[in-house]
């Protein structure tokens, strides 16, 4: 094949993938030129769009997510502990000759009282960087998304949203072959949560994207461990009230630690104590110490500023009603708490305090 074919090729930026078939098409229609191989390009692409639209609708879904322990202090280095929940989110990709076009995100649990607008500008600039990232931007595709979470209140919808996005785009743009679960599939993520969070340490991606119970620590190098339970415990999240945006929590406590570095580290490095004692008492299935260091790790969030008087009366009142222990979960400000609960407890509990939520929902750890 000549030279010359190639060179025409790539210099109307066929995709090294391409220039083979563009620069040998050029040659055997002997029309060595730039705008036949703007044409060719053209039909090669049309055919590969029509290859793709084939396996059409394309679904994939992500979990939401906890912090059961060591929230902020993992933006810090420390380690933390998260556990996904077993509602979540779903994408779905289908044809829309007018496409790419995203709709409005479908929000299946009614939340009375909390602020469930979602911030549509993000989620819209998530989109196209997405559909950059695969190669997508000029796809006749409709992107709907259907979620079980209540946005903005720590639950991962974010990070649940850009994983099962990130998991449809690849299945489409690879024919069916995504399963990545690694390095590749967190970095893409990573590059959405960041339009969301500004600069996320990657604990709600690497927990939306593996699953289960986590120890999480962002490195480098990242340490990313399943914790296995010995037996089973329940959990329970309680929505208290609207939340404030992780980004902004995350820029408070860096502006606590440029005020009293000392102070703020001294709790920091408590919490990330605290972390490593529960991932050895979650391990060995010591629930009742676990319980009790998640009410310490509450503790210490409220004296990094992050907590509200009605987290802190929500933690109570679990504590009250059966729960091993309570804690605010993600970033804070309002949102929600977390209860880690005996199994035979759970039922009892929900029927005791479901009225003072917004919303309750039990799940068991590690189950999604
Ligand atoms: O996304 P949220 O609100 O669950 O917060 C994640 C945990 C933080 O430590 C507060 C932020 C981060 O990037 O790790």
């Amino acid at each position: 094949m000549s030279l010359h074919a190639r060179s025409v090729a790539l210099s109307i930026g066929t995709p090294a993938e391409l220039v083979d078939q563009v620069a040998g098409e050029l040659v055997q229609r002997g029309e060595v030129k730039v705008a036949a191989a703007e044409r060719i390009l053209k039909q090669f692409r049309r055919a590969e769009r029509e290859d793709s639209t084939e396996q059409l609708p394309v679904e994939a879904a992500a979990p939401g997510k906890v912090v059961l322990f060591g929230e902020h202090a993992v933006v810090y280095g420390h380690a933390g502990i998260t556990a996904s929940i077993d509602i979540g989110l779903k994408v779905r990709l289908s044809h829309d000759p007018d496409g790419p076009r995203f709709l409005q995100p479908r929000l299946t649990l009614e939340c009375p009282g909390a602020d469930c607008d979602i911030d549509m500008r993000r989620f819209s600039r998530a989109v196209d960087a997405a559909l950059e990232q695969y190669g997508l931007s000029h796809e006749p595709l409709a992107i709907e998304v259907e979620s079980d979470l209540v946005p903005g209140m720590g639950l991962g919808s974010s990070a649940a949203f850009s994983t099962a996005l990130c998991r449809a785009l690849r299945r489409y743009a690879r024919g069916g072959e995504d399963e990545d679960t690694g390095e590749g599939l967190f970095a893409e993520v990573q590059e959405l949560e960041r339009i969301f969070h500004g600069q996320p340490s990657g604990i709600d991606a690497a927990t939306v994207i593996s699953g289960g119970v986590l120890w999480f620590r962002k490195g480098p190098p990242r340490e990313v461990l399943p914790i296995r339970l010995p037996r089973p415990v329940a959990g329970m999240v309680c929505i208290v009230e609207p939340g404030a945006r992780t980004i902004e929590l995350v820029r408070q406590v860096a502006h606590s630690r440029e005020l009293d570095q000392a102070r703020t580290d001294a709790i920091l490095e408590e919490i990330g104590a605290l972390t490593a004692e529960a991932g050895s008492a979650l391990g060995s299935g010591d629930y009742v110490r676990a319980g009790m260091l998640m009410l310490r790790n509450h503790e210490a969030l409220e004296r990094l500023g992050v907590s509200t008087p009605r987290l802190d009366e929500a933690v109570e009142l679990l504590l009250n009603n059966g729960a091993l222990g309570a804690k605010l979960t993600g970033a804070g400000g309002g949102g929600a708490v977390v209860a880690l609960v005996e199994p035979e407890q759970l039922a009892g509990l929900v029927r005791s305090v479901q009225g003072s939520f917004l919303l309750a929902y039990p799940f068991e750890l590690g189950s999604y």
